[in-house]
């Protein structure tokens, strides 16, 4: 598309975007009196107008029904869960019996790697990205040492070369190729959280089965925003939270995939809880663990019914929207978005703002991440105060993220213009 700096092209933009009625379907924060522009659904994703009553008909089960809600509600909380599989297979690429919303996102990440990271002396090793999110550093070294080695030795972790922003795939791949027969699993995020880069899981997951490792995916920026095809990949393993792009509430439940060579195998280890076991038996209480053939095998605990309700608020939106028409805006509004920056550079003898995040389309998707060249955070707080809500990530990057379902183009050009004013004072 042949962007322009103008405000007409912006309000043009969205007259003919197919997904501009969305934006009414969210709560979006006022500042000052005025809607902000909302760019941290990377972050915490809106309210859809319609969470409260999901939400309240659960409540309205639970005063009529009680206990009774379990079978009787309108839509029973024994197997509240099994509404989801079909829609969120289609968010991530999967088969339903592939998924199941579940937990938070790095509990799930630690059930995952219960089952697939089994080292022995000779495949001890964890590849992944450097500097991935805390939270997975941290699981992945807990679980190293949970099983006796020394996460200085197992965890090889692949930098962006000296100068550069981003991974590059032929790195991620020889560092595979070369740790081959010590590795027994590869974790990588499918878009880093802090520069936006979109890894290639399909050549990441094929290399890794080349190998004879397990293969696993943290889609926390990914899953909602970018498109996911994690059957066809032949990952072994993916995890994600629903409070960002999928809209669900802080703290939102989470989302889990095993690959189909997997989920019959009831046999392979795991930690265990009774909504994981055979559902014909569950209630006979007895002893011996039996796992259900399926992603729901992984399940301990019975659904937390409220923030799942919130979940299918915001998972019927998807469904209805279409992941595909989601990421092909998202991707136009983040390249309108770095389009509009480059033009606010170009105003100044010497970059104020370097854009960390890739320009190629396919290795991006909605965020697009500022390196900020100087006067990072007096920047960041000006915008707030202008009625931007972006976020920032130390030492000195500002994510923003126009999101399809309620960001428009207009958001985007009034982004340019405010960043603008805000770098001339
Ligand atoms: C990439 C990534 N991984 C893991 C987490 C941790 O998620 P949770 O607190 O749901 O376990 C986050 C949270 O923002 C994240 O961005």
């Amino acid at each position: 598309m042949q962007f322009e700096n103008t405000a007409s092209f912006a309000r043009e933009q969205d007259e003919k975007d197919p997904l501009c009625g969305y934006r009414n379907r969210f709560y979006i924060p006022m500042i000052n009196g005025q809607e902000c522009i909302y760019f941290t659904g990377n972050s915490l994703g809106l309210q859809p107008k319609k969470t409260q009553d999901y939400v309240l008909n659960e409540l309205e089960d639970w005063a009529n029904f009680g206990v009774e809600g379990h079978f009787h509600g309108r839509k029973p909380w024994l197997s509240y869960h099994e509404l989801f599989p079909e829609k969120i297979a289609k968010i991530v690429g999967a088969l339903p019996e592939e998924v199941v919303v579940m937990n938070q996102l790095t509990i799930n990440l630690h059930l995952l790697l219960t089952t697939f990271y089994r080292p022995d002396d000779q495949r001890y090793k964890i590849i992944c990205e450097a500097r991935a999110f805390p939270s997975d550093q941290y699981a992945l070294e807990s679980q190293v040492r949970l099983h006796g080695y020394n996460p200085a030795d197992a965890i090889i972790e692949v930098a962006p070369r000296e100068g550069e922003h981003h991974l590059r795939t032929e790195d991620i791949i020889s560092t595979i190729t070369t740790h081959g027969h010590q590795t027994a699993v590869v974790m990588f995020g499918g878009l880093n959280y802090y520069s936006g880069q979109v890894f290639d899981m399909q050549a990441i997951a094929a290399a890794a089965r080349e190998i004879g490792a397990f293969v696993g995916f943290d889609l926390a920026h990914a899953a909602g925003n970018v498109p996911l095809h994690l059957h066809d990949w032949g990952a072994d393993f993916a995890c994600w939270c629903s409070y960002k792009y999928l809209n669900s509430g802080p703290g939102g439940v989470a989302g889990a995939f095993i690959h189909q060579r997997h989920i019959a195998d009831i046999d392979l280890p795991r930690l265990a809880g009774w909504w994981g076991h055979d559902k014909a038996t569950r209630f006979l209480m007895e002893k011996g663990f039996r796992a259900i053939p399926s992603a729901e095998g992984w399940q301990v605990s019975n659904a937390p019914v409220l923030s799942m309700a919130a979940h299918l608020a915001s998972v019927d939106i998807f469904d209805e929207a279409g992941i595909d028409a989601l990421v092909h805006k998202g991707r136009l509004l983040s390249g309108y978005l770095m389009y509009l920056l480059d033009a606010v550079n170009a105003r100044f003898a010497t970059p104020v703002i370097e854009i960390i995040t890739p320009r190629a389309a396919a290795e991006r998707g909605c965020q697009v991440s500022m390196l900020m060249l100087q006067r990072g955070k007096e920047i960041f707080e000006s915008l707030t105060q202008q009625g931007v809500l972006s976020d920032w990530r130390e030492p000195n990057v500002i994510r923003v993220a126009p999101v399809p379902l309620y960001n428009s183009f207009t958001d985007v050009y009034r982004f340019g213009q405010i960043i603008s004013s805000v770098l001339d004072n």
